[in-house]
């Protein structure tokens, strides 16, 4: 099966009075059909440039890409792509039901299809009851909605979104996941730009992470938030002594209510601060090891990226 995205040494460059800027630098990585895939990075990383190539709304300098197995511009692949941009300025004038049909029109859909697909698609984005709102009168979180409505009207195989959540309440957010998942059950490939961390962390599978126009690392979420060397300690009658060893063996240590968040190094140390505390007489209650985080995972890559 061809991928879904095939993107081969895309690389954009922008002249300014400093130089240049390679928004994109280099850039090669594949998403699988039936993907749901995250696409990472910081302020200005190059994660829109690279979807508005793949959009072909600006065009690279060089590298090439394909979507569904077609390269870029195919128009029978397009009719299976939805799309939505990350600062949407839509047709302000129209109400919620006639901007649905109008992308539906776009897309080349028939009549019926469309009235049915713009009750489910109002349905699906929390919409119903603003159908016949005119699009000037919605609330930023109600555009992104719309937004949302816009690039699934045609029941895309493929699906781009630019920050689809940033304007969301939690209601929308939990909608959001909800549509995620059901399209990922009916096979549909979604490559998602964001920075809601624990939104990425509760629907993507693989994720893509970019600084500075490069691609730093693409991985499993699972690999990538697995067992850090962090545990959680609850004992009574710790020593200050013995906090003071704590700290010589640890790289970080927070304290919060009652607990100790400790960082160590190596996994073989977190026996050895084990073995510390009890041996001190410390009443040990719990110890338990925790997850990195993405975001703090994300945050040591770029860090280290940076370096
Ligand atoms: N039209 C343009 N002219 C000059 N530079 C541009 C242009 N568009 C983007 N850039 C630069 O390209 C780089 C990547 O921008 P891009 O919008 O792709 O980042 P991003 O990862 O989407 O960031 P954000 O998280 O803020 O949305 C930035 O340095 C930006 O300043
Ligand atoms: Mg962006």
């Amino acid at each position: 099966m061809a991928a879904a995205v095939e993107i081969e040494g895309l690389t954009k460059s922008y002249g300014s009075s400093d130089g240049e800027v390679r928004a994109v630098d280099w850039l090669s990585f594949r998403v699988e059909q039936g993907e749901v895939f995250g696409f990472l990075g910081p302020n200005g990383a190059g994660k829109t440039t690279t979807v508005q190539i793949l959009m072909q709304v600006i065009f690279p300098t060089s590298g090439s890409a394909r979507l569904l197995g077609k390269p870029l511009g195919d128009l029978e692949s397009r009719s299976q792509i939805g799309y939505l941009p990350e600062l949407c300025q839509f047709h302000s004038h129209l109400r919620a039901d006639e901007f649905l049909d109008f992308h539906g029109r776009l897309y080349g859909m028939p009549a019926g299809a469309r009235r049915k697909r713009i009750d489910e698609v109002l349905e699906l984005v929390g919409l119903s009851e603003n159908r016949k709102s005119r699009i000037r009168t919605f609330s930023k979180g109600m555009m992104q909605r719309i937004g949302i409505g816009q690039a699934i009207i045609n029941n895309p195989r493929l699906l781009f979104l630019d920050e689809p959540a940033s304007a969301l309440d939690p209601m929308g957010r939990r909608d959001m996941r909800d549509l995620l998942m059901s399209l990922k059950d009916r096979g549909t490939t979604v490559f998602m730009n964001s920075h809601l961390l624990s939104e990425v962390e509760m629907t993507c599978a693989r994720v893509g992470i970019m600084n500075r126009g490069k691609l730093v690392q693409v991985s499993d979420l699972k690999s990538m938030i697995k067992p850090g060397h962090t545990v959680e300690i609850r004992a009574a009658g710790i020593t200050d002594r013995v906090m003071e060893q704590i700290r010589d063996l640890a790289k970080r240590v927070q304290q919060d209510d009652g607990c100790l968040m400790v960082t160590v190094d190596k996994e073989e140390l977190l026996s050895h601060l084990a073995r510390m505390i009890m041996e001190s007489g410390a009443n040990l209650m719990e110890f338990t090891p925790r997850q990195m985080p993405l975001e703090e995972a994300f945050l040591q890559l770029i860090q280290e990226s940076d370096a």
